[in-house]
């Protein structure tokens, strides 16, 4: 595992936007595993500007999102849907129908979570994924005690969760509590994997993924197992790493 600790947001963005760049220009059909979060947003906006400077094209790129709350529309302000479009796919060129982003509104989701892996799959599998951390460990929607040889499936949200992502609604009551995520196993198979995170909040889920034993209880740490994997920081969600 690679550990990275950057001065700053902006630092970890840049760099983190770099590894996209480097994947995009190696190759143009690149699959790509993208994330929602405060987080990855510097990341977004760098690579937006990259790509109006002409310097990367998404013509031929592919997307996978990891998650969406169950319930929510594709129009509503907090869908990871709409997230994904406002911070980054409606400023690209990237093709609509190679964007997926698990739906929250199906019916019939033992197919649905089937299907969406089917088409990881028949893309080649993810080139490039980028995750961010919950503040109890999760990465995507697995929650503590997901098994971490799980794949794309409708999971409740813990109330750490709940809380920490009450601040993008009106009400604590509005965020839904179930959600479709990609699994565990699934973010594994990913060629590339890179992890960031920022502030005091974080330090402890970093120190569990990075340095506790791999365990469903912080299934962050099953990155431990990854074989390229870098985790971007700074130093406050480095505070409590024991090797620095
Ligand atoms: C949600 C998402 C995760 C994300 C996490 C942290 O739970 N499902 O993918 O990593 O939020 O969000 P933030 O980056 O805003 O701290």
């Amino acid at each position: 595992m690679n550990i990275v600790i950057c001065n700053d947001y902006q630092h970890m963005s840049a760099i983190a936007a770099q590894v996209f760049i480097n994947c995009l220009q190696a190759n143009t059909q690149a699959v790509l595993g993208l994330a929602t979060g405060s987080t990855p947003v510097g990341v977004y906006q760098q690579l937006i500007e990259s790509y109006k400077a002409g310097e990367i094209s998404f013509a031929e790129v592919t997307s996978f999102n990891l998650d969406e709350y169950i319930g929510l529309h594709r129009d509503h302000p907090q869908s990871y849907y709409y997230f994904m479009h406002q911070e980054l796919l409606n400023h690209i060129n990237i093709e609509g129908q190679r964007v997926f982003i698990p739906s929250g509104i199906e019916e019939n989701y033992g197919a649905y979570c089937q299907w969406y892996e089917d088409q990881i799959s028949q893309a080649g599998g993810i080139d490039l994924q980028i995750l961010g951390i919950g503040s109890d460990g999760h990465i995507a929607f697995n929650e503590p005690g997901t098994a971490l040889g799980s794949r794309t499936h409708i999971t409740e949200l813990d109330h750490q969760t709940i809380d920490d992502n009450a601040r993008f609604f009106e009400a604590k009551a509005d965020v839904p509590r179930r959600a479709i995520t990609m699994g565990v196993a699934t973010i594994m198979e990913a060629r590339e994997i890179i992890l960031l995170a920022t502030g005091e909040n974080k330090a402890r889920a970093i120190r569990d993924a990075l340095e506790g034993p791999v365990s469903s209880q912080c299934t962050a740490s099953a990155l431990q197992q990854h074989s390229n994997v870098t985790f971007y920081l700074d130093s406050a969600a480095a505070s409590l790493l024991q090797q620095k």
